[in-house]
């Protein structure tokens, strides 16, 4: 099976960098020469470890995410070329007037990229996605956004996120392009996406995953993207008693992989068959190194099953 993502763009890697964390605090307005360096530095690092999809929001940061990365590409922008830039659109923050809310308008859509594109200093992005499903979504509308987005050469591939099959089946029947991405929360602590396979059938069983929304991508070859894929490093080194018993076994593993913990949680979901891109959140340029240690191995079944079992906390069958 090769996803949509790989159709086209085949030299992207097995695991992406998510840019939520650029672009310094959420309190503040402004970023530092620190904040600069720290996006320089783990920019370098990722692509030195085959990590060339760059994962933005135009909300991230309220904007300053994709600014700060704009800033680097405009000084050195050789490096664009190495990258596949992806950015998503449809959140909109709470206002003095209007609450949080989700906008899939065409107006909101093409307006969002046009800022997104200015911050990012770049003519074109490669991937765009809605970043979570609008109730209000008029399908011809998106259709019609898209469409504009893609004969302007604004944006080249689009996708979703945070969608369940019938949301993305519907889009699918209006809009003229593939939808070649769905990104979800996946993780080893988040592992309701496995458990959802399991319950199938099982009337007392719960899982908060929509149901076949892992088989529905494998049969599209709709590229999975997992965020919040490290579990904020509650199995690395950021846990507390109730994550311990996995923990140990991460070490474990990491010593018998002869890899870092890091590298063990992240194959976990690489190990899938449905070929899941973890989007790392780390800004930092070790961890995206241990992270990327996970490209050069693969977890046996055992190992795969005793780290799914210590990280749920219910033994199976
Ligand atoms: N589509 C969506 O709705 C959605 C939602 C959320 C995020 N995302 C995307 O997914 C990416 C990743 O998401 P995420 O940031 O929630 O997930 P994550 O990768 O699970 O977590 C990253 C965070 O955990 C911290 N962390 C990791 N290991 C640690 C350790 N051992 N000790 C202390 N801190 C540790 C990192 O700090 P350091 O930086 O210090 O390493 C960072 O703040 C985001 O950047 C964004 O691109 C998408």
């Amino acid at each position: 099976m090769t996803s949509r993502l790989k159709q086209h763009f085949p030299t992207v890697g097995n695991i992406a960098m998510g840019c939520m964390g650029f672009g310094g605090d959420w309190s503040n307005d402004h970023y530092n020469v620190q904040d600069s360096a720290t996006v320089e530095r783990a920019i370098d690092t990722c692509l030195n470890h085959g990590i060339n999809l760059f994962d933005h929001a135009d909300i991230y940061k309220h904007g300053r995410a994709e600014q700060i990365f704009g800033d680097v590409l405009k000084a050195s922008p050789h490096l664009r070329e190495k990258m596949i830039i992806q950015t998503k659109c449809g959140i909109r923050f709470a206002d003095e007037q209007v609450p949080g809310r989700y906008d899939f308008s065409h107006s909101w859509i093409t307006h969002s990229v046009e800022q997104s594109l200015a911050g990012l200093n770049t003519e074109q992005i490669d991937i765009l996605l809605l970043h979570r499903p609008d109730p209000l979504m008029e399908v011809d509308e998106v259709a019609r956004a898209f469409d504009d987005l893609k004969q302007s050469g604004k944006i080249k591939c689009f996708g979703v996120s945070n969608m369940h099959p019938y949301q993305i089946d519907y889009l699918q029947r209006y809009v003229n392009v593939p939808i070649i991405i769905n990104q979800l929360e996946m993780s080893l602590a988040n592992n309701d996406w496995v458990n959802e396979g399991f319950n199938a059938g099982i009337s007392n069983e719960r899982s908060h995953f929509s149901p076949a929304t892992i088989e529905h991508s494998q049969l599209n070859d709709i590229q999975l993207q997992a965020w919040g894929c490290l579990a904020q490093g509650k199995f690395t080194g950021n846990g507390d008693q109730t994550t311990s018993h996995t923990s140990n076994l991460v070490i474990k593993l990491a010593n018998e992989y002869n890899v870092s913990p890091e590298a063990i949680v992240i194959a976990w979901l690489m190990r899938h068959p449905a070929k899941i891109q973890p989007v790392l959140g780390t800004t930092n340029a070790e961890r995206i190194k241990a992270c990327a240690q996970s490209n050069e191995i693969s977890l046996s079944r055992e190992h795969w099953y005793q780290l799914l079992v210590s990280a749920r906390g219910q033994a199976l069958p």
